[in-house]
């Protein structure tokens, strides 16, 4: 048991720098104002933070042991010391030992049950007997503050200061932090991966159905989690604040430069969850151990999806596709938006323009794409001829108003309609649709939810003659909170309320048990909606995974979706934010992320079109998609864009048997999928500020064109050997940056020394490229080694009906040994056909495969590129040693 032990206070010099009163948009200007508040102290004509007691909290007796930690009672020192009103006067500091690597830290009311976050976590049942940490709280008598600290090194992982504030609809705390190497939170805009400190920025995190713009705004999702890497030797830890109420974080440096946080909260509790990783990539693992591993995408979802909004007919669809056919462009997914609908009703189709949309999906299944259909949250109201809806009111499947009437929606045009919040009814829906139109897969969209009109004079797509009013939001605590967060929304609506684009916080929801108010949970709308969705495909597809793509996330939404991120422009910096987008999506635990390729809004030129689909071709999820109205952009449209999509999508399809094995074993072990260079190489500090480049797994290197006109571009590469990917020439022995040439039709593409990728030959969907033969791109490291590994089931089946395939390559020195684990039925009749070494030191003399010689015609030997190409023919199944010989000099 670790108990609660003295906690010097140095550190608190230095609360100068953080500017008085909180939050920033209310900062004072003069004496006289500034002395209203008891935290600050006016000097140097500046209103300061001092860690004044009767702003905080006193530590009051000792702490007290608990099964799996230790409590402290905190008590506010002087009540009149308030932000907004509210004061919660007495707490309780509770330390929850899990994982050697896990602590949980909660600060909550000592006197009434506040509201928290109900969507679960899975935490141990026992904890474990070590901790690799240490929490320490401030002794009895001084202002409350506390410490997480690393066992191992004494690196810090929170180090609170300045005084707690902990109100009712207002909570605030401050710490250090380790360094300025601060990465993640979301969902929003970043234009850097890694955080700045100076000026102070602050981002709100509250789901928001907020196209994609500059910062700081919030957006689609809520994901208040955060890693800092602590030190030169790769040392991190990550930090969730699992709570989901209106939030903000804002970022901040002392006087001496120390890097500091603030986070801030308008309901719920401090529930506060540690990682010790040491690496990102443990981190990964262990906080999707809590939150839920990623789902294991099925292996068609991998292949190129086109899409867009306002198709507005089946015919225009087949035009689309034939542009693809015509260019033997890879294509897997064909997505349909609300324009099929008959009048925006879900779980229909439109007669007229859609009225062929089964034979359309028919025919699509014969060239073995696979279909996936769009549905928005609200339902119009019509319970006499719209059956969705009449058995809504029946299942009382809808949000209410606290006096039970229900809560409108001016989602649809000219029409009115409801919000479901009832999962059984909703399941029902989606297999009763099936029954008429047979889609693969689901996406649901407008799940933030996001409601056009809320607080408008006039909601502007209903239809004439209803209550003009009607869609404000009342004035109460919920609506009208004392401090709504920085939040920003540019969209329709400027009212600056909280519920602006959404529904009323005062609004009830239930979850079959209890009742909360959409102030608390609004965030965790879409992550409802996504395991409804789920769970509804699993009963339509019995045994089969379900493939849910899901706009508004949650800590956990990654068990059940995928994610794009929203509503883009065509623009050259949002196409960079788009990588930012991925590496924030794969520290959440949804790493099967991706943009909107060729941009949403606006319209992209041939140039940018043909960049964003280089680029798009390593996004995991891969998707054109676009706006209504918008010309189309399909890479069918520009001969030049179509030649280049097909060349960099058929190089996507040949190496997605090494994504497929990189996505299985982020759902077996939580780790991401799309890297950082940060991820791979810890210690690299040039490493930590690179967001324009990434990697799949560790070993393949994607540094994209972003740039208008360039037909270069600089390129890091970390520690070690790296080849062009395609050609195998050596590009670089890092650490180096070197620039490298990028033509229209090239993306850089790297492979790292040392690994080695499994491929297949590509054909224009996966179903045919799973035929295709193999082969290995071997890249030696300088001692001429690598290793790697390929997995491979059905694609698709929850429990394989046969055991899936694993095998592992190993390369030493002209010696490759392919070692197979299990599941040889899965690849039966499969052979391994081509191995590319890159980075051959000479010409072999021999090369045997099982002892048996080769014939010298079955390699070639480029000694200018030194790469060796073997022909073979060996079948998967069956373990085999192949055996380079060559004279060493
Ligand atoms: C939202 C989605 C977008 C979709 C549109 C119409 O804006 O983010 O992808 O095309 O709605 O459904």
């Amino acid at each position: 048991l670790v108990v609660a032990s003295t906690f010097t206070l140095a550190q608190q010099s230095n609360l100068q720098a953080i500017e008085c009163p909180f939050p920033e948009g209310q900062s004072v200007s003069s004496e006289s104002e500034c002395g209203k508040y008891s935290t600050c102290e006016w000097t140097d004509g500046r209103c300061h933070m001092v860690d004044n007691i009767l702003g905080g909290y006193t530590v009051v007796g000792d702490a007290i042991p608990t099964a799996r930690g230790y409590q402290v009672t905190l008590v506010k020192a002087d009540s009149s010391a308030t932000m907004f009103g509210g004061t919660v006067e007495s707490l309780v500091f509770e330390v929850i030992y899990h994982e050697s690597y896990h602590v949980q830290v909660k600060i909550y009311s000592a006197d009434t049950q506040r509201y928290e976050v109900p969507w679960p976590l899975t935490l141990p049942d026992i904890p474990d007997t070590e901790q690799d940490y240490t929490v320490t709280v401030s002794e009895a008598d001084t202002p409350f503050h506390f410490n997480v600290t690393r066992n191992s090194n004494g690196n810090f992982l929170f180090h609170s200061m300045g005084p707690l504030t902990y109100e009712d609809q207002f909570i605030q705390i401050h710490t250090k932090l380790a360094s300025s190497y601060l990465y993640g939170f979301g969902e929003n805009t970043h234009l850097s991966f890694r955080h700045k400190f100076q000026p102070r920025v602050t981002f709100p995190i509250f789901a928001r159905d907020q196209p994609v713009g500059t910062e700081p705004m919030n957006e689609y999702g809520h994901h208040p989690y955060y890693m800092v890497m602590e030190d030169d030797d790769g040392n991190s830890h990550s930090v969730l604040l699992y709570n989901s109420n209106a939030m903000e974080y804002s970022t901040f440096q002392l006087d001496d430069g120390t890097p500091a946080l603030t986070l801030r909260t308008i309901g719920g509790i401090l529930d506060f969850h540690f990682f010790l990783g040491p690496s990102p990539e443990d981190l990964v693992s262990q906080y999707t151990g809590m939150v839920g591993r990623p789902t294991f995408p099925t292996y068609w979802s991998l292949g190129f999806h086109l899409s867009r909004w306002g198709y507005n007919s089946t015919d225009n669809v087949r035009a689309a596709r034939e542009r693809m056919k015509a260019m033997s462009i890879p294509q897997d997914g064909q997505t349909f938006d609300i324009d099929y609908m008959d009048t925006r009703r879900d779980f229909t189709y439109d007669p007229v323009n859609w009225g062929d949309l089964p034979d359309l999906i028919q025919e699509l299944h014969n060239d073995n794409l696979k279909v996936t259909t769009i549905l928005d949250p609200a339902l119009v109201i019509d319970f006499d001829t719209y059956q969705p809806s009449a058995r809504g009111k029946a299942a009382d499947a809808f949000i209410k108003w606290m006096d039970s009437s229900l809560v409108p929606s001016d989602q649809e045009p000219e029409q009115i309609s409801i919000w479901p919040e009832t999962q059984d009814w909703w399941i029902n829906e989606i297999k009763l649709f099936y029954e008429t139109v047979k889609f693969d897969s689901l996406w649901i969209d407008m799940n933030e939810p996001a409601n056009f009109g809320t607080n408008l004079d006039k909601p502007f797509n209903w239809p004439p003659g209803v209550d003009p009013w009607s869609l404000k939001c009342p004035d109460n605590k919920w609506d009208s909170p004392p401090y709504t967060t920085m939040m920003i929304y540019v969209g329709d609506n400027q009212s600056k309320k909280i519920s602006d684009h959404s529904i009323c916080m005062s609004s009830n929801q239930t979850d079959g048990t209890s009742v909360f108010l959409h102030y608390d949970v609004h965030s965790l709308y879409g992550i409802s909606e996504t395991e409804a969705t789920f769970r509804a495909l699993q009963e339509v597809f019995p045994n089969k995974r379900p493939t849910v793509l899901s706009r508004s996330t949650f800590p956990g939404s990654g068990r059940y979706a995928v994610h794009w991120l929203g509503d883009n422009s065509a623009d050259w910096t949002q196409m960079h934010m788009s990588i930012i987008g991925m590496f924030d999506f794969n520290m959440f635990g949804m790493p099967m992320v991706g943009a909107d390729v060729c941009g949403f809004f606006n319209e992209p030129d041939l140039e940018m079109c043909a960049r964003w689909m280089e680029l798009g071709a390593f996004y995991p999820f891969s998707r054109n998609h676009n706006t209504d109205g918008a010309q189309d952009q399909d890479p069918g449209v520009w001969p030049e864009v179509g030649l280049i999509s097909r060349d960099v999508l058929t190089l996507r399809y040949k190496y997605i048997p090494y994504l497929y094995t990189l996505f299985h074993k982020s759902a077996m072990h939580g780790w991401s999928v799309v890297r950082p260079l940060l991820s791979v190489f810890p210690t690299d500090l040039i490493s930590r500020d690179v967001d324009d480049q990434f990697l799949w797994g560790d070993g393949l290197m994607v540094a994209p064109v972003l740039t208008m006109g360039a037909v270069s571009r600089d390129v890091y590469f970390p520690e070690g050997e790296w080849y062009e990917l395609v050609s195998g020439i050596k590009a670089a022995t890092g650490p180096i940056t070197n620039t490298v040439s990028a033509p229209l039709e090239v993306i850089p593409l790297f492979v790292r020394g040392g690994v080695i990728l499994p491929y297949q030959e590509p054909s224009i969907t996966t179903t045919e490229s799973r035929q295709n033969p193999f082969g290995l791109t071997v890249a030696l490291d300088n001692a001429l080694n690598a290793t790697g590994d390929v997995y491979r089931d059905d694609g698709e089946s929850e429990e394989n009906p046969i055991s899936p395939y694993m095998s592992k390559f190993y390369y030493s020195q002209g010696k490759l040994d392919m070692d197979v684990k299990h599941g040889e039925e899965q690849v039966a009749g499969l052979f391994l056909d081509t191995i590319n070494v890159y980075g051959h030191p000479s010409e072999p003399q021999s090369i045997t495969l099982d002892t048996l010689p080769l014939d010298p015609s079955a390699w070639m030997y480029d000694a200018a590129y030194q790469v060796l190409t073997i022909n073979i023919h060996a079948p998967l199944d069956v373990p085999f040693t192949l055996q380079i010989h060559w004279i060493w000099c």
